[in-house]
């Protein structure tokens, strides 16, 4: 093999550029995204500008949804949920109520590690905030999910609560509120608190909500799906 070297000079050029092609690629169409406003404006030299002093969207996770965020990590949550919602042609999120339009990139901009998600054993929560916004409803589901949806594949995680003797040296005011009758109760006297690490999930979780407008992607559903 007399050009054997510039076979492998050849070899190692088309992979480097196809390589460097798909980041160069990607990053110039992704790369710039910034947050923006609900709607943009035309400057004078009509170009679309940011509307002064209107929010920006996506917006930053406050400190206590990014404990909850690295929870969600942590617990393994994006096993079985994912934060997509997908496009008309490819399944019926929309239909569903994942949300009120579809994802786009700029929607994971200002996450420290995004959760698309590969496998959708429960629902999609990319809005799950807009849908359920009763932090005792997210309590009682993650100290058990049979309480709030009776046949839940979904794990219990009791780990993230104590029980604790009713006392009055003891605040209780955040104790969970069960639903009257409930076989999951605790027994008299007891009562159920969540931990900083549930306190934090919650928050994360009534906080995941794409149902603002961005530039590219306008809300198009209502609250019902329709
Ligand atoms: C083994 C798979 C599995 C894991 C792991 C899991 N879930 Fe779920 N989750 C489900 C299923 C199935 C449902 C639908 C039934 C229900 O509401 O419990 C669900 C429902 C939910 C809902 C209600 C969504 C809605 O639209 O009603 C929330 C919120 C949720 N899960 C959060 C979490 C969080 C937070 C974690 C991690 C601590 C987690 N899940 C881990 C399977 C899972």
């Amino acid at each position: 093999m007399k050009h054997f070297s510039v076979l492998l000079f050849g070899i190692f050029i088309v992979l480097t550029s196809s390589f460097l092609g798909l980041i160069s690629s990607s990053l110039n169409q992704l790369g710039n995204l910034k947050q923006s406003t609900e709607s943009l404006e035309l400057n004078d030299a009509g170009e679309p500008t940011l509307v002064e002093g209107d929010p920006l969207y996506p917006m930053k996770l406050s400190g206590l949804s990014e404990q909850g965020h690295q929870e969600y990590i942590q617990l393994g949550c994006v096993n079985c949920h994912s934060q997509q919602v997908r496009r008309e042609e490819l399944g019926k999120d929309l239909e569903r109520g994942f949300g009120q339009r579809v994802s786009v990139p700029r929607d994971y901009i200002m996450q420290s590690n995004v959760l698309l998600g590969f496998s959708r054993i429960g629902p999609d929560l990319s809005s799950v905030g807009a849908r359920k916004n009763d932090i005792n409803w997210h309590l009682l589901h993650l100290y058990n999910p049979q309480i709030t949806s009776p046949g839940s594949l979904m794990p219990p995680f009791p780990f993230l609560f104590e029980a604790v003797e009713i006392s009055e040296t003891i605040a209780t005011d955040n104790a969970l509120v069960f639903p009257e009758n409930s076989e999951y109760s605790p027994k008299e006297g007891i009562a159920i608190i969540p931990t900083k690490r549930a306190i934090a999930l919650v928050e994360y979780l009534i906080n995941l909500d794409i149902n603002y407008n961005l530039p590219e992607a306008v809300v198009t559903k209502n609250d019902t799906g329709e």
